[in-house]
């Protein structure tokens, strides 16, 4: 039985993702401010006028085709469900559809922005106005999609990006309106001064809070086991099947002498019950980066007992495994193990079942 482990082709377009995201981020920041820039008639000999909306121009269609790499990229990995139409309909989809939701609606309203200001001559300068402003609500929109979806927001450099992306569009901000009449002057300061304020209230016991993941909507099986809080009364100590779990590990790759690579799965089991399984699979290198697999050997078990259970793997397909063990008595076991790769870490859920 040859079977094909994908380890490399997943994880490089979520990680396309997440870069392409973070870009479209600082170039629809850069275009804002440049607008703001271009729209209040700031220039000088070195900066003429026509530089900066040539600037502004081209720094937005660089926005969008990152935001359609990022789009793409976010469709095409198997990570997470993600269909096109969640790109463009917003709030529909599986996977955080709040947070996701916010993307569309930035997105959309930045198509009919591009494509309004190409038909500019056409519908006239007052009708692509009006819906030019719509730029300025969709870069909010933008960033709370951000924070929201975001796998980085722990990780402190999407939230350093994000603050300086905030910033700049925040002072332009307060410079455009502080030439206003009093009146929407103070009305529109005492807003943006809300904003950091909002900020530090929000994001502690959001994005950077414990169990975000799963508040945001993630789906179970996709879940990081730190981010699992479990319900009360389901934690098991037994290992007694039939149960669902989670799954937290890691993985380690090594090659023999015959050129054989070997990749090895070691698992935690926790949540629906406490246990380890391990998960070894032996075969030729693909050019892709995965495995064809020749070989396997699956051992399940309680924590006390790890190698209780022993088999192989009946069935892979990307980074789903089907496994069949089978203990000293003879009682089999069907496990389905749905496994999340990054780098070397492993995440996911099992489910095992009397065979
Ligand atoms: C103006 C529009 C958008 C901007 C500026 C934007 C920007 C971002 C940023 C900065 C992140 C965080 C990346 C990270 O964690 O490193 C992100 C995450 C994400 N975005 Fe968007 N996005 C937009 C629209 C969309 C749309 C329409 C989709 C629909 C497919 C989408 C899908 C995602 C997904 C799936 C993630 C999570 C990736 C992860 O786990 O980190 N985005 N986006």
């Amino acid at each position: 039985m040859t079977l094909t482990l994908a380890t490399a082709g997943a994880p490089a377009l979520w990680y396309l993702s997440r870069g392409s995201g973070a870009v479209s981020l600082i170039l629809l920041s850069t275009a804002v401010v440049l607008g703001i820039v271009d729209e209040r008639h700031w220039r000088s000999a070195r900066w003429p006028r026509f530089t900066l909306h040539g600037l502004h121009r081209w720094v937005s269609l660089f926005a969008v085709s990152f935001l359609s790499v990022h789009i793409l990229s976010a469709v095409l990995d198997s990570f997470a469900p993600i269909r096109l139409l969640d790109a463009v309909i917003p709030f529909a989809g599986k996977y955080r559809p709040l947070w996701l939701g916010f993307g569309a609606l930035a997105f959309d309203t930045l198509l009919a922005v591009t494509i309004t200001s190409l038909l500019k001559k056409r519908i006239g300068q007052r009708n692509w106005r009006a819906v030019h402003w719509l730029s300025y609500a969709a870069w909010p929109v933008a960033v709370v999609h951000g924070l929201g979806t975001g796998s980085d927001v722990r990780a402190g450099w999407l939230l350093a990006i994000t603050a300086a992306c905030v910033a700049a569009v925040w002072l332009a901000v307060f410079v455009r309106i502080w030439d206003a009449a009093p009146g929407p002057r103070f009305a529109s300061l005492g807003a943006l001064a809300a904003v950091p304020i909002a900020a530090v209230i929000w994001l502690p016991q959001g994005p950077l809070a414990k169990g975000w993941a799963q508040r945001a909507g993630t789906p179970a099986r996709l879940l990081p086991v730190s981010d699992v809080t479990p319900a009360a009364g389901t934690q098991r100590d037994l290992f007694s099947p039939p149960f669902s779990a989670y799954l937290g590990g890691s993985e380690t790759g090594s090659s023999d002498d015959f050129g054989d690579e070997r990749v090895d799965i070691a698992l935690r089991i926790t949540g629906g019950a406490q246990g380890a399984a391990d998960i070894v699979l032996q075969g030729q290198p693909l050019a892709g980066g995965g495995v064809s697999v020749q070989r396997s050997e699956v051992t399940l078990g309680p924590a006390s007992d790890p190698n209780r259970y022993q088999g192989r793997v009946v069935s892979l397909e990307n980074t789903d495994v089907v496994a069949e063990v089978t203990d000293l008595a003879g009682n089999s076991l069907r496990a389905d193990f749905r496994l999340a790769l990054e780098g070397r870490r492993v995440e996911g859920t099992v489910s095992v079942v009397p065979d």
